[in-house]
């Protein structure tokens, strides 16, 4: 790979140790991905590891975030004084926040103290404070071929697919490396060669609701496993709230980092966009019967008593979040209901009084991550609903004694309000 002037400067330690040694990651990663350069970039969605809980990070001095950066970004257990980040960068969805703690009545003082670490390191080293899974709604707007570092992999879908973005799915180590620099390794779906389709599937059983759209990703994504798949369906138009239940389905299932929709994502307006020089690997087929399949494999808890609704994966949309509150609008939830967004939308639902709604429900809004996240769970569940094909599919690992139902928002608020599926 061959590096600049300046990259070799910081290579040999110029510009701090910190630095030197990102740069040697990056390198090493590089060249393992036979990329001829480094490419510049501005944005990087980061995943900020709160250190709390302890099991998460090897034996460090959880008061010094350095340590904690040096361990999970550097690959070190040396400690290194970490820069201000070159990159401008936003975090991802990995922070409790005090309010659910509150919330859950837990008191342990490390998780509020650990909180409070992570948010001084942000504000110290010029990182945004999003925490959210869906950044691109809430001031990181990528654009048609920026190149970026992205590490949530349904923000990773969204950016270079709906966007046009440029990303591949990075660890907390890449992305770590690549903000501190402001650099990534010209590779996989950086370049265009590798952003052309290999498989196209004919979708027949039009989603009309959005929890279809999760249908459709997630049985695709078993389906086809490694691919950058694409879609002829006949739909004037997808909204980014379809294309974000969508995708985060999709590459569930599938190692699936990047689709085209035929006229509705910005490279495939025309089929020969989409495959470039490629032929499709395979052609499928998705119908009822396959949409009945995706349900079946989601909703299969046998108990008809529900006791716990989770909404909201990924983070809700503002429009999600004044649909919720108009069907909770004068309810009373009997079993326990929380809908997850970030910290900004819950401002705006706060201001539009969305917020006063699905709190005099019952509901409690969760901000800045997810239970699966930061394995932080509310005591005594045993069956949960939820509108997300990824949430349905992610909580048995993490919580293998809970039971899933899986359906729209309306039959989930319903769930939560009657204690029945
Ligand atoms: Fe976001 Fe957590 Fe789902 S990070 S995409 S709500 S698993």
């Amino acid at each position: 790979m061959k590096l600049t002037e300046q990259e070799q400067l910081i290579l040999s330690g110029r510009e701090g140790p910190a630095r030197q040694r990102a740069m040697e990651i990056l390198v090493m990663y590089g060249e393992a991905m036979q990329a001829d350069k480094l490419l510049d970039i501005e944005s990087v969605g980061l995943t900020i590891s709160c250190p709390y809980p302890v099991d998460r990070h090897a034996d460090m001095v959880m008061e010094d975030y350095n340590a904690v950066f040096s361990y999970a970004s550097l690959n070190s257990l040396e400690v290194y004084d970490i820069p201000r980040m070159s990159a401008r960068c936003c975090s991802q969805a990995t922070n409790p926040s005090p309010d659910y703690l509150r919330y859950l009545g837990i008191t342990d003082e490390n998780l509020y103290r650990g909180i409070e670490i992570t948010n001084d390191f942000m504000k110290r080293t010029g990182i945004n404070n999003t925490l959210s899974c869906v950044q691109y709604l809430v001031g990181d707007l990528i654009t048609l071929g920026q190149h970026c570092s992205v590490q949530e992999s349904s923000a990773v879908i969204f950016v270079n697919s709906v966007l046009g973005g440029r990303t591949n799915c990075y660890g907390e180590m890449i992305g770590g490396c690549a903000a501190l620099l402001g650099k990534i390794p010209n590779a996989g779906l950086h370049r265009t060669e590798n952003r052309r389709g290999t498989h196209l599937v004919k979708v027949e059983e039009i989603p009309k609701e959005l929890y279809e759209w999760d249908l459709l990703g997630y049985y695709m994504g078993k389906k086809l496993g490694a691919a950058v798949p694409v879609f002829q369906i006949e739909i004037p138009c997808v909204t980014a709230d379809m294309h974000k239940s969508f995708g985060a389905s999709l590459c569930t299932t599938g190692s699936i980092d990047m689709y085209h929709m035929i006229g509705l994502t910005p490279e495939a307006f025309t089929y020969e966009q989409a495959f470039g020089s490629n032929k499709p690997i395979e052609v499928y087929t998705y119908g009822a019967e396959e949409k009945k399949k995706a349900l079946q494999l989601l909703d299969y808890a046998a108990e008809e008593e529900v006791d716990f609704v989770l909404m909201g994966c990924p983070h809700y949309s503002i429009y999600q979040m004044q649909k919720i509150a108009a069907l909770l609008e004068g309810k009373k939830t009997k079993a326990r209901l929380i809908i997850m967004t970030t910290w900004i939308i819950k401002e705006m639902a706060d201001r539009n009084g969305y917020s006063e709604i699905i709190e005099k429900a019952g509901g409690f809004i969760m901000t800045d991550t997810c239970p699966p996240m930061i394995h932080i769970w509310p005591e005594g569940i045993k069956v949960m609903a939820t509108d997300s094909g990824k949430m349905a599919h992610y909580t048995p690992s993490t919580r293998s004694d809970v039971s899933i139902h899986m359906g729209s928002m309306e039959h989930c608020v319903q769930a939560a309000i009657t204690g029945k599926w």
